[in-house]
């Protein structure tokens, strides 16, 4: 695919931290210090074990009363069909789990895509206007799968997708197997943010921790822009930081990938 890069301009900004937990106490408070710079904000929000960290943090300083969610709204990328909302397994029960139940959010601020919508297309439908109805992401965080997904967008998904149903990789499907009880608990399909969905965001802080990422990320930093590999398309962002560990970096230096 022809690049329509000027030279100079930086595709990605690389930060690199020590480990996960340096790693999530950047990403929790350079996210804190925009709630609490803004009336109102909107983020985009990841379930997998990536984000925990961040989310812990965010947690801690809700109890402490430095941090308040009452002006965020909040929309997750995805989630698995087949599975009603509280259902042990779902990204729903997850989230509420993991950060909502714990946080001062209003449960009305927060948008996951339903895994059992009757109509699955006009869901997402919805989904896509009620991001815009509450005038789009501010900060989208994402993870990166080992086969450079982000939210469900697997290898070949299209640059301009819009939220939409996706069958899942099976390498995908293995990956998130440790959270069911057997491999074949797995849906198959899932709900998920396109890729437009997730460039039209203002800001994007893609997170990764661990060696089993260092290839993903250093193809999706480097390499070229393709659907083969989701996550290249960052490049063409142009508010998109990559922070990671010291292992998930292996492959990248530290600082501004410019052309
Ligand atoms: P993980 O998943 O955070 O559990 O590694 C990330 C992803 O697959 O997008």
């Amino acid at each position: 695919m022809r690049q329509p890069f000027e030279k100079g301009r930086v595709l990605v900004r690389i930060e690199i931290a020590r480990d996960y937990e340096a790693l999530s106490e950047r990403a929790a408070r350079l996210i804190a210090d925009e709630i609490e710079a803004r009336e109102r904000i909107v983020l985009g929000l990841a379930t997998g074990s990536t984000p925990l960290g961040v989310y812990r943090r965010w947690i801690e300083w809700v109890r402490a009363e430095q941090l308040s969610f009452a002006g965020v709204s909040t929309f997750n990328l995805d989630e698995y069909v087949g599975l009603a909302p509280d259902h042990p397994q779902s990204y729903w029960s997850f989230m509420q789990e993991k950060l909502f139940r714990q946080i001062d959010i209003r449960p009305s601020n927060v948008h996951i895509p339903q895994g059992n919508a009757e109509d699955v297309q006009a869901h997402c439908a919805e989904y896509e206007r009620q991001i815009r109805a509450a005038g789009g992401i501010d900060i989208q965080i994402l993870g990166i799968g080992g086969n450079g997904h982000i939210g469900f967008n697997e290898p070949g998904a299209e640059f301009g997708g819009s939220t939409h149903l996706v069958a899942l990789a099976e390498s995908t499907r293995r990956a998130n197997a440790r959270f069911f009880k057997k491999e074949e608990d797995v849906p198959t399909h899932a709900v998920t943010m396109g890729l437009k969905s997730i460039m039209n965001a203002r800001q994007i802080l893609l997170l990764a921790s661990g060696r089993g990422k260092s290839e993903a990320v250093a193809r999706a930093v480097y390499g070229d822009v393709t659907p083969d590999h989701p996550a290249s398309i960052l490049q063409l962002h142009p508010n998109c930081v990559f922070l990671l560990d010291e292992e998930a970096a292996l492959g990248v230096t530290e600082g501004e990938r410019t052309r």
